[in-house]
């Protein structure tokens, strides 16, 4: 996700136009959603109690690459990994590693990859072992409240619409959403304007028209919305240490609604 600008670079960016992309310029996305997909597929059977955060990493990095995918945050303004793994109270941009899994932890993998010069950018949760009922109840919030956003998806809506969708799910799970990343536009630039925020009130934002392309990636905390980001430049945490999940899809808008470019080919978006 992309941290929201400050009140300069906002202006900056409202103002600049969103792209709108043709037949084909879909299905470069398609081609690129689906490769994501398949990456965060492929992984669900390693993401187990005793495996490292840098084994995940080299084994989504090497499916990427052996399908003809490059990914996109290897270099990405420093950024010396594939994917982001923020476990529990890591809202976003965990770096991965030598850490390990156990069982009960929560985990958001993120992946983008770039295929023929096409970004698919998409975040799971997977749950490590037994988790306990208050994560379980994060996931599904943070589930819920994504699948809301995305029926909000269609010619003659807002953007607005979808943050409020969103956030009035989530609140009303006495559950926070995070303010400072959110979602972006994308298609040949992998952080492009809009910034989507999974906040906002209806009938507010710019009007959603065919051929825009998006993600939505809600971060949810079960404490206060607050983040920190430490000091290794990335990693950002709950300031009160509360469990915090998300989920990401790219998007695109249709002549009479949403096509979802980066939906799980084996139906293993949303964890068991
Ligand atoms: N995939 C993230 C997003 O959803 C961005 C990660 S950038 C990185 O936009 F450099 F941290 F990998
Ligand atoms: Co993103
Ligand atoms: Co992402």
């Amino acid at each position: 996700m992309y941290e929201t600008p400050d009140q300069d670079i906002e202006t900056f960016t409202r103002s600049s136009a969103i792209r709108i992309y043709n037949a084909d310029d879909f299905e470069g996305i398609r081609i690129a959603g689906r490769l994501v997909a398949e990456a965060l597929d492929m992984i669900v059977p390693y993401v187990v109690p005793g495996v490292t955060t840098g084994e995940l990493d080299d084994r989504i990095r090497e499916y990427t690459l052996d399908r003809g995918g490059l990914p996109a945050c290897l270099g990405y303004k420093g950024y010396a990994k594939t994917v982001c793994t923020s476990i529990n109270h890591v809202v976003c941009h965990g770096i991965p590693g030598d850490r390990v899994l156990k069982d009960g932890d929560i985990v958001n993998i993120d992946h983008t990859v770039i295929v023929d010069g096409w970004h698919g950018d998409s975040s799971r949760m997977y749950a490590v072992g037994d988790i306990n009922p208050r994560a379980k109840k994060l996931i599904d919030v943070t589930y819920e409240s994504i699948a809301l956003g995305l029926a909000q998806v269609k010619p003659g809506g807002t953007f607005g619409d979808i943050g409020f969708a969103i956030q009035r799910h989530v609140e009303a799970a006495r559950m926070s959403v995070v303010r400072d990343f959110c979602g972006h536009g994308i298609g040949r630039i992998f952080h492009d304007s809009p910034n989507v925020l999974h906040y906002g009130r209806k009938n507010e934002g710019a009007v959603l028209k065919p051929g825009m392309c998006f993600t939505v990636e809600p971060m949810v905390n079960l404490g206060k919305p607050h983040v920190k980001v430490l000091s290794d430049g990335w990693t950002a945490v709950t300031r009160d240490k509360s469990l915090s999940a998300q989920c990401e899809h790219t998007v695109g808008v249709t002549e009479d609604g949403v096509e979802i470019f980066s939906a799980s080919p084996a139906g293993l978006f949303r964890p068991n």
